[in-house]
């Protein structure tokens, strides 16, 4: 074979690697292998001096005409990778397209905006785990095994004998468990309970419940900051009920309803004319809760209370589906921008 020939073989075997290659690197490497200064095509041309003139002259201008083509074939393989933009014409005064910007899911506004209030009254915030065991979730908070309170709370049990916690007054034992009085937290975070899904119940939702335990603590105290909660949340111009209810876990135990603020009391739909929205649970927290996670009820009082989160949001903000919350759609997330 002569030098001419592997020039000609050189070539397009060059020419059919350049086209397989696959990226810049690929491309990079291969411009070295066939044409550095250690390359195929070098070494070729490095031979040529052993040639007859012809021969020589013959070669030599074949194989330099190659080495433009293969320059050629590389450069216009190249760039397609390349990063330089054409310059374009640019018209700074044209309005700029805004980015999509993601909003806080309106419960988690609603959230802050609770856990804001009480921030402002000094609670601190405390969270604990969604998967709950018997104890925390009933047994410490004065449940006993077969107390008919434990059916209200349509429980989901999970493996290992533990259950999805109902509500977040479990996080109160597990707080009081660990500090000591004076404590004064809010606790945000999802519950679940096995409803039938509707426009007015859901498997999961939100809770924030919220206690103070200190020496002295009264029912007027928890008034007070129900009082103030309310009026900041739905309005100044509201008034308040506490009737008397039942929770194992309080004792005295009220339930807060507020005056409707849609119809300032007068009756409507949504209050179902009675002129009250019922808001929330509270009471005096139990001795036995307290004696559970090792404070001394002689000495110690306190106060708590629990409210759902979707609830209010829905009156305040007038939706009337709470399955709306869950199911992602950006149409209705993006209304409470
Ligand atoms: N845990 C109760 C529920 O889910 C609400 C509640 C009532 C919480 C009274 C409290 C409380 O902390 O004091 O229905």
């Amino acid at each position: 074979m002569s030098l001419l020939d592997d020039v000609k073989y050189l070539l397009s075997e060059a020419q059919e690697n350049i086209e397989k290659a696959a990226s810049l690197d690929v491309l990079n490497e291969l411009q070295i292998k066939y044409l550095g200064r250690k390359g195929s095509l070098t070494a070729i041309l490095k031979k040529l001096k052993d040639l007859p003139v012809e021969e020589r002259k013959q070669t030599g201008a074949f194989a330099n005409q190659s080495r433009k083509q293969l320059e050629e074939f590389f450069k216009t393989a190249k760039e397609k990778y390349s990063t330089k933009r054409e310059k374009t014409f640019f018209d700074p005064t044209l309005p700029g397209t805004n980015p999509r910007v993601g909003v806080v899911h309106i419960i988690n506004q609603v959230i802050g905006d609770i856990c804001q209030i009480f921030y402002g009254m000094g609670f601190e915030i405390a969270e604990g785990p969604n998967v709950e065991t018997d104890y925390y979730n009933f047994e410490a908070l004065n449940f006993p095994p077969d107390h008919p309170a434990r059916d209200m709370q349509d429980t989901i049990f999970v493996e290992g004998g533990r259950l999805l916690r109902t509500h977040t007054t479990p996080v109160q034992a597990r707080v009081l468990e660990k500090q000591k009085p004076p404590i004064k937290i809010i606790t945000p975070g999802l519950c679940f309970r096995n409803e039938a899904i509707s426009t007015r119940s859901h498997v999961a939702f939100y809770q924030v419940d919220g206690f103070l335990v200190d020496e002295g603590v009264t029912m007027a105290d928890l008034k007070g900051a129900l009082v103030a909660f309310c009026k900041a949340f739905f309005g100044e111009d509201l008034k308040l009920k506490f009737r008397p209810s039942f929770f194992p876990f309080t004792e005295p135990s009220a339930e807060v309803d507020i005056s409707c603020f849609l119809c300032k009391g007068k009756g409507c739909q949504v209050c179902k004319y009675s002129g009250w929205l019922e808001i929330l649970g509270c009471g005096m927290i139990d001795p036995n809760v307290l004696e559970n996670v090792g404070i001394d009820s002689e000495k110690y009082t306190g106060y708590a209370f629990g409210m759902g989160v979707e609830r209010p949001a829905m009156l305040k903000y007038k939706i009337n589906d709470i399955r709306l919350f869950f199911n992602n759609d950006l149409r209705f997330l993006k209304q409470f921008e």
